[in-house]
């Protein structure tokens, strides 16, 4: 994992501190034993993973203090795209440098990557599309989409949780919460899927780039001819809203609410189906904790936060450094890259007790799964209703559910970690639980 000591540019105010090497297959498998290895040596590291580099925090306190501090700066796409404009994008890449810039501007509009004053007014134009009783409001129709979902599956032949449900449930649920009245989920898919890879390549390629702009700019045209049609949109989704608000001013006419309707389907697709299945597979990668939250649902809430805690889906985040400064003896300068270990952060002895050990009876405080301060996740409510469903919906209809594979294949994206497969089956027959209120009847018959 080490390798000898190059240095930062700009050396530390004590000393160099080690370049390291961390993002590897080892980290894709289980990020877990190379933070702990972090944290043992320090709680900053300069890594060399990025190019240009970056400082890695490892630390509780330290991540929660960055994405709390104005001083690290959530304006990091600049040098992001700039940064691979200086990869050799061929022929294709001088054709399309008009298609870059846009590519560029929308990234850079959406507020996750910005700052105050611009970020503090989209947000709040967006909160009110995120209101607690909106979301709780969804509830019923989420009910009816992993039902029909959960339906079609043959648990005794056994299925793939990731395909069957993880998948497409995030996608129908955005588009329910945008207000698409036909969404064609195969062109979702595709396009989620190219910027999560962009986004959570630490050293973007040309075809990477190539795949997240085409799908970007074809994502903004289809918001485009949504908005022009009028009649493919339900008149109290997200998207109307923010039409309103930008028709009050509230939003800028050139591409800002584009830019925020993209960033739902970066910001809440992979996200969502990760918490799905990391949820699923620690559950029963637990099966004493999983038969114990099929006889108490009640326990749901409790075990999502500490799936959360053990196994994130989001494992980090970036921010700039907007103004030289010292931290625990390095000097972080003006521009350097910061990344926030939201995966280590969550594992800090400091903070957990026995952090390596899930246990959905943890009490102890919060996690910093959705990050923390002005941009802490506006969706996380709306995600934390998706899983409470649908682990509620599998655990009742399916209690005895075992793991097929004790190791499944994890995603090759260091940043967003889920799940490529995750077979899962029913070991006895039991007749699916209608009624909610029977689960206690239920899951007595499944512990004899
Ligand atoms: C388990 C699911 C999710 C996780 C783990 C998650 C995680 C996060 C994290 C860590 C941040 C902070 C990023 C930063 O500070 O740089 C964030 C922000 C955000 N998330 Fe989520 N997210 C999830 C689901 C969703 C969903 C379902 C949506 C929307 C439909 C969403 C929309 C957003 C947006 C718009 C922001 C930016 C907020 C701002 O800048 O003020 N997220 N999320």
């Amino acid at each position: 994992m080490m390798r000898p000591a190059a240095g930062p540019p700009g050396a530390g105010v004590r000393a160099a501190p080690p370049v390291l090497s961390v993002f590897d297959d080892a980290f894709l498998r289980d990020p877990y034993p190379v933070y702990r290895a972090l944290r043992e040596v320090g709680p900053v590291h300069w890594s060399e993973d990025f190019s240009k580099g970056a400082w890695l925090l490892t630390r509780h306190e330290d991540v929660e203090r960055v994405l709390r501090d104005v001083r690290f700066s959530s304006q990091r796409t600049g040098g992001w795209v700039k940064r691979i404009e200086g990869v050799d994008l061929g022929r294709a890449g001088r054709d399309t440098e008009s298609g870059l810039t846009r590519f560029q501007r929308l990234f850079a509009r959406a507020m996750v990557f910005l700052d105050a004053p611009e970020h503090t007014r989209l947000r709040r134009v967006m909160a009110a599309g995120f209101h607690p009783t909106l979301i709780r409001d969804l509830a019923p129709q989420i009910e009816q989409m992993v039902a029909d979902l959960l339906d079609g599956l043959d648990a005794a032949s056994g299925f793939d949780f990731i395909e069957s449900v993880a998948r497409p449930l995030p996608s129908r649920v955005i588009a329910l919460l945008l207000g698409i009245r036909e969404p064609d989920e195969a062109q979702f898919f595709a396009w989620a899927d190219d910027l999560a890879v962009f986004i959570g390549a630490l050293q973007p390629s040309a075809a990477q780039l190539r795949a997240a702009q085409r799908s970007l700019l074809q994502l903004v045209s289809y918001f485009e001819s949504l908005l022009k049609q009028g009649s493919g949109l339900l008149g109290d989704g997200l998207i109307r809203r923010l039409a309103r608000a930008q028709s009050m001013g509230l939003i800028q006419a050139d591409g800002e609410l584009l830019a925020q309707c993209a960033m739902m389907l970066f910001a809440g697709h992979e996200t969502t189906r990760n918490l799905l299945g990391n949820g699923l597979f620690t559950l029963l990668s637990h099966p004493g904790q999983w038969a114990s939250v099929a006889a108490q649902a009640e326990q749901m809430p409790g075990a999502l936060r500490e799936v959360l805690r053990y196994d994130s889906p989001v494992q980090y985040t970036g921010r700039r450094v907007s103004a030289s400064l010292s931290l625990h003896g390095h000097h972080l300068r003006r521009g350097d890259l910061v990344i926030a270990l939201i995966g280590s952060a969550n594992h800090d002895p400091t903070r957990y007790v026995d952090p390596e050990r899930f246990d959905i009876s943890r009490r102890q405080g919060s996690h910093l799964a959705f990050g923390s301060g002005p941009h802490v996740c506006i969706g996380a409510g709306l995600s934390l209703l998706e899983a409470d469903i649908t682990l509620r919906a599998v655990a009742r209809r399916w209690p005895t559910l075992q793991l097929v594979e004790a190791a499944p294949v994890w995603n090759a994206n260091p940043a967003l970690r889920g799940l490529k497969h995750l077979r899962v089956r029913s070991s006895t027959q039991l007749s699916p639980v209608v009624d909610r209120r029977d689960v206690g009847v239920v899951c007595a018959e499944s512990m004899l």
